[in-house]
């Protein structure tokens, strides 16, 4: 039996295996390569706000994580929490008002491609290309290889999410959950430092959605890819994370970080206790209604 989900209070970093708490400010910001341990993803204290003609809506509201190489790092929130906005800003599509958004150490300023995200929405693939140009598209464009060898990179990738036989449709002619396999084989087909994922299997229907899951738990198996993978569903989330990060409703705040989630065990007691605690955590501040009398 693998051991018990460890939580704890948004003070906690990661350790090996565990959990560690640690003074704030003290996880370093040295040179990426000079500390094995030091973060991939460095997000520290970011407020993100949306100014519209009459509001000024804050998000996010001090959140700060780390992800380090090789995790699979959900952010759990109910609807509205500021998921998307937080991947938009790790993607470099937004600036945070307050704080800052490192990636091997460098502030991330803008979209590049060692960050590339995956959306829920079917149509992110190009309708007048085929599934093989869909996933060298990207590697040509930004010169990451030459013609033949991103055909062939695209083509290895295309077999990885098992779609060999429809290198040569069009995405109209694909199922969603195909759809979204192409669209995965794409950002991963780019070797990207993190891959951020938003609630990719979100529109997918509930028996393709396991099914999704488990071959993108696959495919972490065979490559050991980073993944940043933002859903509002509990059970998605254990079954995803290696790591979780809970937010509250609007605005978005840490609060809490569970470092190890245990694998494959997502229809175990143990995950559903852990479920129940982290519904408890996400809505313990909101007022239940009033019972009728
Ligand atoms: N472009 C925008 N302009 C103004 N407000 C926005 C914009 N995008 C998102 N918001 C608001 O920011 C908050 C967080 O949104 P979002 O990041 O989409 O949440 P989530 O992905 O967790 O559902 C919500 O209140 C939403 O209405
Ligand atoms: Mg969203």
């Amino acid at each position: 039996m693998a051991s018990g989900a460890t939580l704890a209070s948004k003070s906690a970093l990661p350790g090996a295996g565990g959990i560690k708490t640690v003074s704030a400010g003290s996880s370093g910001r040295a040179a990426a390569d000079a500390d094995p341990n030091q973060p991939l993803l460095d997000v520290r204290g970011v407020t993100i706000q949306y100014k519209t003609q009459r509001h000024l809506v804050t998000a996010t509201y001090r959140v700060g994580f780390n992800v380090l190489q090789g995790d699979r790092f959900v952010v759990l929130g109910p609807s509205g929490c500021g998921k998307s906005t937080l991947l938009k800003a790790v993607g470099g599509y937004l600036q945070p008002t307050e704080g800052e958004i490192r990636l091997k150490g460098e502030l991330i300023k803008k979209p590049g491609p060692d960050r590339i995200m995956v959306f829920q929405e079917f149509d992110q693939l190009l309708p007048w290309k085929t599934v093989l140009e869909n996933v060298a598209f990207p590697l040509k464009t930004t010169g990451t290889l030459h013609a033949k060898a991103a055909q062939e990179r695209a083509m290895d990738y295309i077999k990885m999410v098992n779609l060999s036989k429809f290198a040569h449709s069009y995405p109209h002619t694909l199922s969603g959950g195909m759809k979204q396999r192409v669209a995965i084989a794409r950002a991963m087909a780019m070797e990207p430092d993190i891959l951020l994922m938003d609630e990719p299997f979100a529109a997918l229907d509930a028996l393709t959605r396991v099914r999704m899951q488990d071959e993108l738990l696959a495919l972490w198996d065979e490559i050991r890819f980073t993944v940043l993978f933002v859903t509002h569903s509990i059970p998605e989330a254990i079954k995803i994370g290696s790591r979780i990060l809970l937010l509250s409703p609007h605005p978005g705040q840490v609060k809490a970080e569970i470092n190890s989630v245990p694998r494959g065990q997502e229809n175990s007691n143990e995950a559903a206790a852990l479920g129940r605690e982290i519904h408890e955590m996400l809505f313990a501040d909101q007022i239940e209604e009033a019972p009728n009398a």
